[in-house]
């Protein structure tokens, strides 16, 4: 199963792809956590795709393609994969659908008045990765399931997120056009777009993205 998770900043993708990988045996892929990696080791594309993340706006298509290029080219990722923010532009879909086209996409919605608290609230386990909303910690700065400290991402300010969810609406929207059959661009006579309500609880949606793929 190759499969996409579309959606804005904050709609969940990150926290399904977690138990959604793991039941479809696939590798979960993340854009954002290859670049926030890249940048910690101070690697050449961490340089340069720094400033974006900073400020909140899309890496250059040609920087992401080929970093997906690349990723989706080993060995784990050929019975499938499960990418989380990819692509993000038309222009990256096309590039997939050369690569290693996906058999479907599931666009995860949540209206854009519930994103701000859900990205400033957003805590992470610096041990175990787990995500978590501030609201739901009995002590702000301690991991509920292991115990290591939480942090918030840099690009989890109210002035960055609302840069990137005008990036998500202008650039990365028109890809539901895309994958449902309507742009010009896609492939002739297919609809590969799965819709699913984000705004539920998580292990709601959980079932509702596995009831969709069926
Ligand atoms: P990326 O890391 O992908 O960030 P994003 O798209 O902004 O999405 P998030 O990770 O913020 O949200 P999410 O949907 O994963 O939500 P989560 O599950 O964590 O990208 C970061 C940057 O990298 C971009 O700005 C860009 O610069 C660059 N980039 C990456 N890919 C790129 C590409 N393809 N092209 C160009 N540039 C690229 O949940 C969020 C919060 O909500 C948490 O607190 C969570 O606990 C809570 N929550 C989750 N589910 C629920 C629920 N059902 N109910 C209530 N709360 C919930
Ligand atoms: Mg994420």
């Amino acid at each position: 199963m190759k499969l996409i998770f579309l959606g804005p900043p904050g709609a969940g993708k990150g926290t399904q792809a977690a138990g959604v990988s793991a039941h479809l045996r696939v590798p979960h892929i993340s854009t954002g956590d290859m670049f926030r990696s890249a940048i910690r080791n101070a690697t050449p594309v961490g340089l340069e795709a720094k400033k974006y993340l900073d400020a909140g706006e899309l890496v250059p298509d040609s920087v992401v393609i080929d970093m997906v290029r690349e990723r989706l080219s080993m060995a784990d990722c050929q019975d499938g994969y499960l990418l989380d923010g990819f692509p993000r532009t038309v222009d990256q879909a096309v590039a997939l659908d050369e690569i290693s086209a996906p058999d479907a996409v599931v666009d995860i919605q949540v209206l854009d008045e519930r994103l701000m608290d859900r990205l400033t609230g957003r805590r992470i386990c610096e041990k175990c990765s787990g995500t978590f909303h501030i609201s739901k910690l009995a002590d702000e700065h301690i991991c509920p399931v292991c115990g290591g400290a939480v942090y918030q991402r840099d690009d989890d300010q109210p002035e960055t997120i609302s840069v990137r969810l005008r990036a998500y609406h202008e650039q990365t929207e028109p890809l539901i056009g895309y994958y449902s059959g309507q742009d010009q661009k896609s492939r002739p006579g297919e609809n590969r777009l799965k819709i699913v309500n984000g705004d539920l609880k998580p292990e709601d949606v959980f079932r509702a993205i596995l009831a969709t793929l069926e």
